[in-house]
């Protein structure tokens, strides 16, 4: 089938990557032209594990391309995906008007049939007035084409992003139109072979689901966090909780782990948007503000730990940091907890020697060479003559790195394990003063 993915980042760049592997012809458009340029040159401008090889593969196959020209974007697929950013504005609501830009597009320059796909995460009714744009572009050219607009919101998490495109838990498609549905099937038939895996609704629900599935498991680790925060009081560990409440089907293992936060793209700005949405309906969110609340408490946790070590005043201490991405294997760093831990130590004035395994080029592009930050080039240049470790992403190559190395680089033994990787027992007997989160045995 011809696809066109409006919006080349990480859902439109995995979903026209992806699409084209299983024999679709793909065009990737996007206004930045730096992106565009990067991947017409065979690299592409994210760190995601499996994509570079697929990206090549089916550039070099015919069957995937990349412009920034709009016109051959909108003349080529006639399934139109949207996956644009949709950032929080002011207010805490989702920004639409790049949604609703590439609807305009879409509309201004469309000559047959086309699927308009809205990707991105959108409010309920956001299907609407995709709608609306594209009539009032066709009005005002005096065309009354036809065309469809179904709601197929995607849940990949970064770092594994080809991994669940490619083996979907589900396919959500909002659709009230039963020719768009079929190309919706017909499209994604490869990945629901075995097992069909599509669960098609109408387009508010379909809009809603995807809030209610990113709040769902941001309320899951805001719970947990809280429980651990409680365990550290009460002598339980919180690792042992999670095994323990994991087991239970009902609840289940994923998205238990206590730790520094939840930060990266979305979480923060969805669960916000959904509060503020429901806001507007009269329908306050009690739960899902807690949620936000304890995760801007969460996110300060590791400095309040460092503060009753250190004292208040950090002023000549040093420390180092690993992980500075939103979770592993991505170089996001938006809405990261490393982000607020920086932004605190220095202001308490410490100073900072920060290491990542891929996100160190986009922590320059953020953070820059401030004074009190220094940016570097392995995880061991960064312990270096430091008061003490804080583990804040983390990375495999953190999991069992050389104690005796770490003892020897820090002034004295003080790790700050911000993703519960260390066990307890373990880095007592190495000698090490070690803070975890809700391990209180
Ligand atoms: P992103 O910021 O990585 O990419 C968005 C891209 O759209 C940018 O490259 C931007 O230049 C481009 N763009 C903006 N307006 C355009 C236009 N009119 N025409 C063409 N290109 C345009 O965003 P993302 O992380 O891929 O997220 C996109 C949407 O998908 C958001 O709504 C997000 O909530 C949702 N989402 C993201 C993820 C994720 O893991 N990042 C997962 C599921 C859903
Ligand atoms: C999340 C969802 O998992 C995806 O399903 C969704 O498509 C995506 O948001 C989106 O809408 O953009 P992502 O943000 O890429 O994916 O990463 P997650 O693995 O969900 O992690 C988010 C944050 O939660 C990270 O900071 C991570 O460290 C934290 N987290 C995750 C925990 O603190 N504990 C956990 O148990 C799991």
């Amino acid at each position: 089938m011809k696809v066109t993915a409006i919006g080349t980042g990480y859902v439109g760049l995995v979903t026209g990557a992806c699409l084209a592997e299983m024999g679709n012809h793909v065009v990737c458009l996007d206004v930045n032209p730096e992106k565009i340029r990067i991947l017409n040159e065979g690299q592409i401008p994210i760190h995601e594990p499996g994509l570079l090889d697929i990206v090549r593969r089916n550039v070099a196959a015919g069957r995937l391309q990349f412009t920034t020209d709009i016109d051959r974007a909108v003349n080529h697929g006639t399934i139109m995906f949207i996956g644009v950013g949709t950032p929080p504005d002011e207010d805490g609501s989702a920004d639409l008007q790049y949604v609703l830009a590439a609807a305009r597009s879409i509309g201004q320059r469309m000559t047959d049939y086309k699927v308009i796909v809205d990707k991105s995460t959108v409010p309920v009714g956001t299907a609407d007035r995709v709608r609306a744009a594209v009539e009032e572009e066709l009005a005002k050219r005096g065309s009354n084409l036809n065309f469809s607009v179904v709601s197929n919101p995607e849940f990949l998490k970064e770092g594994a992003a080809v991994e669940d495109f490619m083996k979907p838990d589900r396919i959500i498609v909002g659709s009230d139109d039963e020719q768009a549905t079929l190309f919706m099937r017909a499209l994604y038939s490869p990945f629901t072979r075995n097992h069909d895996r599509m669960i098609v609704m109408d387009l508010r629900s379909a809009e809603f689901t995807k809030y209610a599935a990113n709040a769902m498991l941001a309320t899951r680790i805001s719970f947990m966090n809280e429980m651990a925060l409680l365990a550290e009081k009460v002598g339980a560990d919180i690792e042992l909780v999670r095994r323990g409440i994991g087991s239970d089907p009902r609840i289940g293992y994923s998205f238990l782990y206590a730790g520094a936060g939840y930060g990266g793209s979305c979480f923060p700005k969805d669960v916000k948007a959904l509060i503020r949405a429901a806001e507007d309906e009269g329908i306050p969110l009690r739960v899902l503000t807690a949620v936000e609340q304890a995760n801007e408490r969460q996110k300060l946790l590791l400095v309040d730990k460092v503060v009753s070590r250190f004292g208040s005043d950090l002023s000549g201490r040093h420390f180092a940091l690993w992980g500075l991405a939103f979770k592993p294997n991505t170089d996001d760093m938006r809405e990261a907890p490393a982000l607020v831990i920086v932004q605190e130590l220095l202001r308490r004035g410490a100073t900072l020697a920060a290491y990542d395994p891929v996100a160190m080029p986009e922590a320059q592009r953020l953070l820059g060479d401030h004074g009190g930050l220094q940016l570097c080039p392995s995880a061991e240049a960064a312990l270096e003559g430091a008061d003490a470790l804080l583990l804040i992403t983390e990375w495999k190559e953190f999991r069992t790195p050389d104690f005796d190395g770490i003892k020897r680089s820090l002034k004295q033994p003080v790790v700050f394990d911000g993703r519960n990787q260390w066990e307890p027992a373990l880095m007592k007997t190495l000698g090490f003063e070690h803070f975890a989160i809700g391990r209180g045995l």
